[in-house]
């Protein structure tokens, strides 16, 4: 496609797919190469998520992820993507203190190249900050289900929206991200069902990760579909390549072949013309 004819997914786009029918696509990213294979792959929207926190910075949760971690990462995707939407994670009470210091880093997060934010959580305050982002001109989306930066006060990786109650629970904390200006909800972890029923329950898009197929859209870490993570991989991923190993073995033979003297080869050297390679014998070093 010829670049002046890209037109960028928005959040109406986003709001426009629900209302056809057609899946919303997402998958985190967290540098410029990575972020422009997705865009040109057609996925609709890029999340640098703050599980970069494990995929990129080797912690073991999200909860030591800085913004100026995310503004470095959010600027180089955002270098990479001419047709996706950009969203960045807003991490670990980077919001949740008072409205201006959310306000600062979301806006923080905007100015490095997002085109929205999200953010984890429905409680009354987080509300009130999502409101006050949207009028100030900041997109947001809400994640709800089970919500990684709580992981010490939830106390285990436990799914969500297990019953009828909790289901409505969540129902309702949906539809208050909704009234606040969310303008999409990822659920994470939530039984298909309930997923189903909140997702037919909402206006805005919902965009599942280990939710079911009947979400409006869907989310995975990039580094768990194409196989490059270390740790377990959850249930709900499907592995779609595998890197780790590629990368190891194409790894294991350069070092094979510095270590056999097989590379460089004279294909991979510079080499100079007959006449200064001549001078060499005719001359010596003093
Ligand atoms: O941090 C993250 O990667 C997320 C998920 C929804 C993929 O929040």
């Amino acid at each position: 496609m010829n670049e002046t004819n890209i037109k960028p997914v928005t959040a109406r786009t986003f709001q426009k797919m629900k209302e056809n029918g057609e899946k919303i696509t997402m998958l985190t990213a967290y540098d410029y190469s990575t972020a422009k294979y997705i865009d040109e792959a057609g996925v609709d929207s890029v999340l640098i998520g703050d599980s970069l926190g494990m995929t990129v910075l080797g912690y073991d949760t999200t909860i030591n992820v800085t913004v100026d971690d995310m503004i470095i990462f959010t600027r180089a995707v955002a270098k990479g993507v001419k047709r996706a939407m950009v969203i960045a994670d807003l991490p670990f009470l980077s919001f949740n203190v008072s409205k201006e210091k959310t306000t600062v880093n979301a806006g923080k997060l905007i100015q490095a190249g997002a085109n929205a934010v999200k953010i984890e959580g429905s409680s009354d305050f987080i509300l009130d900050e999502i409101n006050h982002l949207t009028k100030s001109g900041i997109n947001v989306i809400g994640h709800i289900g089970f919500t990684p930066q709580y992981i010490n006060t939830i106390g285990g990786y436990f799914v969500q929206g297990k019953s009828y109650e909790n289901t409505i629970k969540l129902l309702n904390e949906a539809k208050k991200l909704e009234e606040n200006g969310a303008f999409a909800i990822v659920l994470e972890m939530v039984s298909s069902e309930s997923a189903k029923y909140i997702s037919e329950n909402l206006t805005v898009p919902t965009i599942g990760i280990g939710a079911g197929i009947d979400c409006d859209g869907q989310v995975l870490v990039v580094d768990d579909i194409l196989g490059k993570f270390w740790g377990n991989t959850p249930k709900f991923v499907k592995q779609y390549a595998n890197l780790k190993d590629t990368m190891i073995n194409a790894i294991s033979e350069y070092n094979s072949d510095v270590k056999n003297k097989k590379f460089p080869s004279v294909e991979h050297s510079f080499s100079l013309s007959e006449i200064e390679r001549e001078k060499f014998e005719y001359n010596t070093v003093k």
